[in-house]
């Protein structure tokens, strides 16, 4: 099969296509015939060194993909050879091959092309193990979402449709700001010409937000902490901008508020299951509706993963980034 090798990792450009030997399912596992693989910023830290695989996952880069099932593990009732499917995958993405446990896998859903159903994985599973979850988000609450226009942050604002929930989201520039007013955001500021702990104030006559979804850091800490309401969550998914600092903690105790976070990848396959089910009773069936669809901002082919990755790390892009994986 072809596949995307990046070597010793490095700038995009270590990324080559190459040949290489078909996976073999597992007890348990689908063998997907892979069409679309999803692009995510974790792939980008793996690319560059910084986030290795976990134990057991293939070193091959890739997260998400949309496919058709090949083959079935030993044990595996689930799936039917040839059905159409999306899955979370621990690695192993950019490939024309790629197993995945049988029990992260989704169908496709009614009327989505391959192309945005390999978007929807990564995304919804942390959203929802996030602010659900953790973030135990509740309809009538207010959600501030850092990153809006990021894969992430939109699914997030999504999420949000779905509860019925007022969405605040950030973002880098004003093309990015209009995009998620559209996309269902009720305010986006861009961080960028105000300081968005004041414009928040404003916004909500002082009250703040419930729980806030952070993907930045260090620099948006104390200034998130000062945003949340009483029992508000802060839920770290991401610290593009840095982990250390100095920090005043005392909003904490007198706010009662939880700081949380988590990362996806390192979580059991028990764990994923309970998400792939939650997702499977919450949101497939909405996704089967036409809502809630994912915004594909542009797609290449597997053989150019490295502009993929250069598009990704420009920042220019506003939701998903897919690798045309099938020729
Ligand atoms: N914990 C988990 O399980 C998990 C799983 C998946 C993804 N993530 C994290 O969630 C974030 C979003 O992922 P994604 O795949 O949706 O990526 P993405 O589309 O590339 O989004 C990254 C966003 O971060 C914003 N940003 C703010 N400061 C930045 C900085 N210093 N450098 C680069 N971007 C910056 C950018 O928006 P502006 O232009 O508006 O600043 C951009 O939209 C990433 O940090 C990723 O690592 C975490």
């Amino acid at each position: 099969m072809h596949l995307i090798d990046h070597g010793k990792g490095g700038a995009p450009e270590c990324m080559q296509l190459v040949v290489g030997g078909v996976p073999a399912p597992q007890a348990g596992e689908i063998l997907i015939q892979v069409v679309c693989a999803g692009v995510n910023r974790p792939d980008v830290l793996q690319r560059a060194g910084k986030y290795p695989p976990p134990t057991g996952a293939s070193p091959i880069l890739g997260l998400e993909v949309a496919g058709r099932v090949a083959t079935l593990g030993a044990g595996v009732t689930e799936w039917k050879v040839g059905a159409g499917v999306t899955a979370l995958v621990p690695g192993g993405g950019y490939a024309e091959y790629c197993t995945a446990p049988a029990c992260h896998a989704l169908p496709i859903p009614q009327g989505m092309d391959f192309a945005q159903a390999a978007a929807l994985p990564e995304n919804w599973f942390t959203v929802w193990a996030n602010l659900v979850d953790l973030g135990r988000l509740t309809a009538g609450e207010r959600l501030l979402v850092h990153g809006g226009a990021s894969g992430i942050g939109l699914t997030a604002i999504h999420l949000a449709k779905h509860l019925g929930i007022e969405c605040i989201v950030t973002v880098g520039n004003d093309s990015k700001a209009q995009f998620c007013l559209a996309f269902g955001a009720a305010h986006a500021i861009n961080y960028r010409t105000a300081d968005f702990a004041e414009q928040i104030r404003i916004l909500t006559d002082g009250a703040g937000v419930d729980v806030v979804l952070d993907m930045v850091g260090a620099p948006y800490f104390q200034r998130n902490l000062s945003l949340l309401r009483r029992d508000g969550r802060l839920v770290s998914i991401a610290f593009l901008e840095g982990s250390r600092g100095e920090f005043d903690l005392l909003p904490i105790m007198m706010k009662r508020l939880t700081c949380t976070g988590s990362t996806m990848r390192s979580r059991t396959v028990e764990e994923k299951k309970a998400i792939r089910d939650a997702l499977a009773a919450a949101i497939w069936p909405r996704l089967t509706r036409g809502d809630l669809l994912p915004h594909i901002f542009a797609r290449f082919p597997l053989a150019q993963a490295a502009a993929a990755h250069q598009l990704m790390e420009s920042g220019k892009h506003i939701g998903k980034i897919v690798l045309d994986v099938a020729t």
